[in-house]
This record gives C-alpha cells, structure tokens and sequence, in this order.
C-alpha cells in the first residue's frame, strides 16, 4: 500500500484548518441595534464649538456622543432642526434615521461582521448622487479609530469629519476627509472597510481603506471579503477580516476593544449624504458595547 503523498496530506490540513475558520452562524450570534442618522453639516469643529453645541463642555469632560445622545436604543436627535436649513443646507432625507442590526464575531484568524437594515430610498433630490457605472444603491462602510486619535472612544467617526472637506458648504471639492496630526505608525487614524452594491449585473466592489492625510480607499490588506444582498429590501453585509493587516489596517487582538462607527449611503448618494452612527466601542473578549462572540 502506498503511503498517502505529502499534497494530500497539507491538503487535508488545509480543509480543516479553513473550516475550523468558516463564517459564524449568525443565527446564534447576539444582536444589537444601533441607530443611524442624517447629521446633516455637523463636522468635529461644530461640535466643538460651544454656541454651536453645547455638548462640547460635557465632551471636554470626557462623555461620549452615545452617553449624551442615545436613549434606550433610539437616539434623542431633534430631527426636525438636523433636516433644517441651518443644519442640511442641500436638502435632508425623508427618513432621517433607521436602525441597523450589528452582529460580531471572531476567531483566531479573522473579525465577522455582519449589519442587516431597510434602506430607504428617500434621500433628497437634490443630494448629489453616484452617475458612474457601477452604480451603487447602497453601500454600507464600519470605521475603526485607531487608539491614539484624540478622544477616539468618545467621538467614533467624526474624528474624519470636517468643516473643509467635499461636499461640505463653501468646501474645496477635492477635499477628502481626513484625521486631524494623522500619523499611520503611530496609531493615530482610522481604518475602513465598505460594500457597495453592483447594479445591472456590474457585481459588487469591496473597499479596504484607511484615512490618514486624506482618505486612501485602497491598499488595506486586512478585508478577506465583502458580501451582501437585498432580500425584499432588507440588506445583509458581511465582512471577513483579518484580525491583522498592514499599513493603515488597525491591528485587532483578543483582550482589545476598538472604537467604530457605521455609515450608509442609500439611494445611490454619495459624500456625505450618508447616515451614520455615533461612535460605538466593539470587544473581542472585552467590554464593548457590542461585545464579538468567540467561535
Ligand atoms: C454632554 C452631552 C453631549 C455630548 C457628549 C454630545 N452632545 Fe450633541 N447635543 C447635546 C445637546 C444638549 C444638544 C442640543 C442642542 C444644544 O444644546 O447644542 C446637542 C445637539 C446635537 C446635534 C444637533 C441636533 C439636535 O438635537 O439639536 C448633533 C448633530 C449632535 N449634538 C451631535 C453630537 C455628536 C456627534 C457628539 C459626539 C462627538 C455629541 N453630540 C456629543 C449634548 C451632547
């Protein structure tokens, strides 16, 4: 008899290993809802500046957008002033806010993610749209901030979000969104990952990005996949990613909480003509607000 050759051997430990590594069942993976909202022209210097928003003193003191603003799973948001000229000089959406299921999980490999939502499909007339081919009706985005980015855990996402960047009243049209000091090596940026939707049989595109000097939507090494579908109109996305990457991939471990936001666009809008979520702490095996169940 032959001894079996050393191909088929890896090759067993390769099928194995791969399905010691395959997706969750979500079915048994806990959820949570979080809220995401039109905000409207409500950049970081907003926010930080007191006649504006008088949140700022309480962030000064180290709360958190999620501790002033969210109430029992909603968000406590006068919508009626975030969809009004002062705030939404373009034209707001009808639905300014819809919640999205978040589930997480992990492995010794890779972070699951999974966000499942209605999309509406009343963003303004006037919000500028995506005209190119493939054209996108939804594309659904989780940030990462790195650790080092000032008041990370408290201001999630809007460490990016700035008064002089495209699309903003009066802004360079050029402009990316950026991390202000932003240093790649020295943790001080946020890490990206998107799903876009493919129209007319173009298929769907995955972005694995990071945002430093400027938004770079490329060279991340981290995202395994994207995948999504839209059954009845409601959305699945989900991502497989590296627990480690390169260069703008922030570096996830056991026993480490990350600080993360969600952003959608719908309607094929593109900008910031999004709804997005305040900043949300994730945990692999630690406290978090949604805490990755262990495979
Ligand atoms: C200490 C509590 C507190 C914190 C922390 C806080 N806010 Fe606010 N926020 C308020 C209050 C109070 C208002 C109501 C308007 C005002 O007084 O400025 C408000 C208003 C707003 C509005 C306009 C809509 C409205 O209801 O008037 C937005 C948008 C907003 N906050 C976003 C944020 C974001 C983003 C963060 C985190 C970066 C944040 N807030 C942190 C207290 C807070």
């Amino acid at each position: 008899m032959k001894k079996p050759t050393l191909t088929l051997i890896s090759a067993a430990i390769v099928l194995a290993s791969s399905s010691a590594l395959a997706a969750p069942d979500w079915s048994k993976v806990p959820k949570r809802d979080i809220q995401v909202f039109h905000a409207g022209v409500t950049p970081i210097e907003w926010v930080m500046k007191k006649s504006d928003h008088s949140g700022r003193t309480g962030i000064n003191k180290g709360e958190s957008c999620v501790g002033c603003h969210e109430e029992k799973n909603g968000l406590n948001f006068d919508m009626k002033r975030l969809a009004s000229k002062e705030l939404e000089p373009v034209g707001a959406p009808k639905t300014m806010n819809f919640p999205v299921t978040v589930q997480a999980a992990y492995d010794k490999e890779n972070l699951y993610m999974r966000l499942t939502f209605k999309a509406p499909a009343d963003a303004a007339a006037d919000a500028p749209r995506e005209d190119k081919a493939p054209k996108h009706q939804v594309k659904a985005a989780i940030m990462l901030v790195g650790s080092k980015v000032p008041m990370a855990s408290q201001i999630g996402c809007w460490a990016t979000c700035h008064a002089d960047v495209r699309s903003m009243p009066g802004a360079d049209k050029d402009k990316k969104k950026y991390v202000s000091n932003a240093n790649l090596a020295g943790d001080v940026y946020t890490d990206y990952f998107q799903w876009k939707s493919g129209e007319g049989g173009k298929g769907m595109v995955q972005v694995d990005g990071h945002v430093a000097e400027a938004r770079v939507n490329k060279d991340g090494k981290a995202l395994v996949k994207a995948e999504g579908e839209n059954k009845g109109g409601v959305w699945t996305v989900t991502f497989t990613r590296k627990l480690t990457g390169g260069d703008g991939d922030i570096a996830l471990a056991e026993g480490k909480s990350v600080p993360f936001g969600v952003a959608i666009h719908t309607d094929k809008t593109v900008y910031r003509f999004h709804h997005v979520s305040l900043g949300y702490t994730l945990g692999l095996g630690a406290d978090g607000d949604i805490k990755a169940a262990k495979q």
